[in-house]
């Protein structure tokens, strides 16, 4: 691909403010394919008119990497020019017919974007720009069109031909060739346009929805893999039925299809009535998928089906509203995973769960090289704003307009949105005023303007409370300040909407009541208090002593809260506040506070003791409680990551983080040995397995308690548990099970790890998915001395490795860099040097799997020497070469402008 420069040579930045509406609308398009995997020819026919609105221009479409064959205006060659990759057509007439032909090759299409194959199959991946890899097109989201699609391939090698919509029609053609004729009775920009072929069977079921009308679904997979689909067809259905239920949302087409791949750079894409997913986020049987894998594939899958409305039915007017669709459809998944949920405490851990993922991978995003607010105001390369500040603060600002509005107010300012903008390409300002605009008498429309500052600013807020209790007015009034810190491009910033949601606690931990000021009569529960200045007051009355603040219920901002909390008012949430959210969260705070207090101690080595007494009989309290779920207690027991510590340190030493965090990991073990033991015999399932939310909480509990008793094994010499836990990897039932014995014998160190790895491997030698998870959870364990790098060398060089599946290359190189910091952050710098070596090396190969991985570094300005400076040293060995994709390019640019 030609790399679009400015005179500089720099790659030209799109800005948000550059936005003009396309001099052309394509209104039908009848593409047909001749699928061949060396040389595939597309004709693509279609039919364009002048866009009225803006004053004539050439028309310019977007190529990239394809064979020019053809170009006819209304049946005669056209003239025509390329401009880098653009095919320019002057003094057009204001509605042609428009025919072009090209080919292109799509066995070697390793960047897995446009046309390409895997498996001896074809799939397309066309958001964002890919669509420009199959054919000449106005390749942006705000051109619409109705698609008409013929697939012709070999019978033989391609019995399944798939696109878009309805099949229309299919037949036999000369020479052992068929064919099928697809329309799609919906429009649609082109990132949403799909084909597949190749030997496929699909499971299939017919549902009939709330409206009465009946739907065909179809999960579509490789011949031994249909006795892995249940879980995503039942995961399907319950989507259409959520939808429909909860925002009155039904499925518009008579078949809906899901195809599986092994070679995909994402999760999974949204393409009308045909989704296409990485087999990661589809493949499950016990015996081969954990707990995690069943709830990621719900989530996902859910996911991409309600995408079917945001997203598809009422798209993005252009790239820098990537939100609007995808932090939108993120809420709508956790909202679906939550709504499945049995109870209350299921609800809160699914919360507990995104909250985890928000703040220990998008708060650090936010605060590094590459933050950006959830609507960018420019980029070079699009596949680089595919971020969890798109995807999950966006999800969180979709949340606080619901606090703000409503649960009903929410769901009527849905129904007004897809009123109001069914079949157009919108924007953020778009979806935002409509929610107001349903619930007029909202806070949410009160501070509209205010309120967008979540989309324009980029950082994480930082709320910081004070409480004063006045013994004599027996009042509590809490001071509230808020600040957000300058990022790249964005110096200074304007207070945000803050929905914070309170209550308060007395010291003994009653729950007490809430009389704000002014107000004659007291409530219970919680409140939701919203802040919009940068300094404000909160007074709460009728109050007999200090009581203890409950700041930030459910996480109901994504704001970093500051609160002096003495380890007694902690401990007193964590044993008593009615929220779950933040009784976990009191449990996070003690054991960060001790954690950052050791890091920072002069003492060259950690003592043992980083957690103090009182900490270990909270803990030992959470798990021997009857009344909590086990679920919870995992979590609750679940010390902060290695990232989220480094996080609230202003110099990092990672090697320092990681002696900390093991040090309390090994004081958890072992103080709680019996506890341990407890809680593995009280949390064995005896029925058939089921992914559900109790029992899988009952299996991540069970799994935790083998890892602390493995580990307490280790330091105490002992070999019983570790026996045991061999025997529970050989007898168990499901790959939970299964895989967490694994995952505590290697993290642990103990020699039975060997026997057990090349028992995993020989068992599962022929599942794809569960061999990435045998070399995922080798290159991410604890690193004894240096011995995982040349472990990870190793490994690359296995029969199974391949960097060009990126599952493969993710299970390897990514579970290294990116989630083993004690081992990858060397003092020799050796991790930094073979992450360059890595990233050159796939950039070549797929530039979008690359510049994931040079984010790797993303933090490196604040690590400790001699960290930073061999950090620094490597990103700018990948930034000096001469030949980097746009996606690496931006990436490792902007990392060292930081
Ligand atoms: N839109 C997809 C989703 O979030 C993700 C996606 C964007 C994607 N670009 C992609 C998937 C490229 C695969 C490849 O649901
Ligand atoms: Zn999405």
């Amino acid at each position: 691909m030609l790399l679009q420069r400015d005179a500089q040579g720099q790659p030209i930045a799109i800005r948000r403010d550059d936005y003009a509406a396309p001099a052309y609308w394509i209104d039908t398009v009848d593409l047909t394919f001749d699928l061949d995997p060396a040389k595939t020819r597309v004709l693509n026919r279609m039919r364009l008119r002048r866009n009225p609105d803006v004053p004539t221009q050439p028309l310019r479409l977007d190529g990239d990497e394809l064979n020019l064959a053809r170009v006819l205006v209304d049946g005669q060659g056209a003239t025509f020019r390329m401009e880098a990759d653009q095919l320019v057509i002057d003094a057009l007439p204001d509605a042609f017919d428009l025919e072009i032909f090209t080919t292109c090759c799509p066995v070697k299409n390793t960047k897995l974007m446009g046309l390409f194959v895997s498996e001896d199959t074809f799939f397309t991946q066309c958001e964002a720009e890919g669509f420009r890899r199959i054919t000449y097109f106005l390749d942006r989201p705000d051109v619409m069109a109705m698609y008409t699609v013929t697939l012709r391939a070999s019978k033989a090698a391609y019995p399944v031909l798939l696109s878009n919509g309805n099949l229309l029609e299919q037949g036999e053609l000369p020479d052992g060739r068929h064919f099928a004729k697809w329309v799609d009775p919906f429009k649609k920009p082109a990132y949403l346009f799909a084909l597949v072929a190749g030997k496929l069977v699909a499971r299939e079921q017919r549902i009939t929805a709330r409206n009465g009308k009946a739907h065909l679904l179809q999960v579509y997979v490789r011949a031994g893999d249909l006795d892995k689909t249940e879980h995503a067809m039942n995961s399907l259905v319950n989507s259409v039925l959520w939808d429909e239920a909860r925002f009155g949302l039904p499925l518009d087409l008579d078949r809906f299809m899901i195809v599986a791949t092994s070679d995909f750079n994402m999760g999974a894409m949204e393409n009308k009535g045909l989704n296409i997913f990485n087999t990661k986020y589809v493949l499950a049987n016990q015996a081969t998928a954990t707990d995690a894998d069943y709830s990621n594939i719900e989530s996902v899958v859910g996911h991409e089906y309600f995408h079917n409305w945001s997203g598809d039915r009422v798209t993005c007017r252009d790239w820098f509203q990537l939100s609007l669709k995808e932090g939108l459809t993120v809420f709508r998944d956790q909202e679906f995973s939550q709504d499945l949920c049995a109870d209350a405490s299921a609800r809160a851990v699914k919360r507990i769960e995104d909250v985890r993922v928000l703040r220990t991978a998008q708060f650090p995003e936010d605060a590094g090289p590459m933050a950006h607010p959830v609507r960018p105001d420019s980029y070079i390369e699009i596949s680089n704003f595919y971020t969890v500040t798109i995807y999950e603060k966006g999800s969180e600002v979709v949340r606080m307009m619901q606090t703000l509005v409503g649960r009903k107010g929410f769901e009527r300012g849905i129904t007004l949105y897809f009123e109001r903008f069914d079949g157009q390409a919108v924007t953020c300002d778009d979806f935002a005023q409509a929610i107001a605009d349903a619930n007029p008498d909202s806070d949410l429309a009160r501070l509209l303007p205010q309120f967008k500052r979540w989309y324009s600013q980029a950082g994480t807020p930082r709320l910081a409370a004070q409480g004063h209790y006045d013994a004599a007015a027996r009042s509590y009034t809490l001071s509230f300040t808020q600040s957000c810190p300058p990022t790249p491009g964005q110096a200074t910033k304007e207070p945000f909407v803050l929905p914070v949601n309170l209550g308060l606690l007395a010291a003994d931990g009653r729950a007490l009541p809430l009389q704000r000021e002014g107000e004659s009569e007291a409530t219970s529960g919680t409140r939701t208090v919203v802040l919009t200045e940068a300094s404000e007051q909160i007074v709460f009355v009728n109050l007999d002593a200090e009581p203890v603040p409950s700041i930030l219920r459910g996480f109901s901002a994504p704001v970093i809260l500051d609160f002096d909390y003495s380890d007694a008012q902690l401990l007193t949430l964590l044993a008593n506040d009615i929220d779950p959210f933040n009784r976990w969260e009191a449990g996070q705070r003690l054991a960060l506070r001790s954690a950052v207090h050791a890091i920072a101690a002069t003492s060259g080595a950690a003592d043992a003791s980083v957690l103090n007494d009182a900490y270990l009989e909270a803990m030992r309290s959470v798990l021997r409680d009857p009344a909590l779920d086990a679920a919870f207690k995992e979590l609750v027991l679940t010390l902060p990551s290695e990232t989220y510590i480094s996080e609230q340190l202003d110099v990092v030493d990672p090697q320092r983080v990681h002696t900390v965090r093991e040090a309390m990991r090994a004081q958890l073990a072992t103080a709680l040995v019996a506890d341990w033991e407890q809680a593995y015999e009280a949390n064995q399932d005896t029925g058939a397995y089921s992914p559900d939310p109790l029992s899988s909480g009952r299996r991540a509990l069970a799994g935790m308690a083998l890892v602390n008793l493995c580990l307490a094994a280790r330091i105490s010499g002992d070999t019983v548990w570790p026996g045991k836990t061999l025997q529970r990897f050989k007898d168990a039932g499901n790959m939970t099970d299964r895989f967490n014995a694994l995952h505590a014998l290697v993290s642990s160190g103990h020699a039975l790890a060997a026997p057990a790895l090349a028992r995993f491997h020989a068992l599962f030698k022929n599942e794809a998915l569960v061999i990435d998870k045998w070399f995922s959870l080798q290159a991410g364990a604890a690193d004894r001395g240096g011995d995982i790098l040349p472990l990870v060398k190793q490994l690359m060089k296995h029969p199974d490795f391949s960097i060009k599946n990126p599952n493969r290359a993710r299970s390897v190189i990514f579970s290294y860099c990116s989630a083993n910091p004690g081992a990858f952050h060397r003092p020799d710098a050796s991790g930094y040097v073979w992450w360059s070596d890595r990233v050159i090396e796939l950039d070549a190969i797929n530039p979008q799997v690359a510049a994931r991985l040079a984010r790797a570094l993303d933090r490196w300005s604040k690590l400790a020497e001699p960290y930073r400076s061999a950090a620094q040293e490597a990103i700018a060995r990948v930034a000096s070469r001469p030949d980097l994709s746009k996606d690496t390019h931006e990436v490792v640019t902007r990392a060292l402008a930081a």
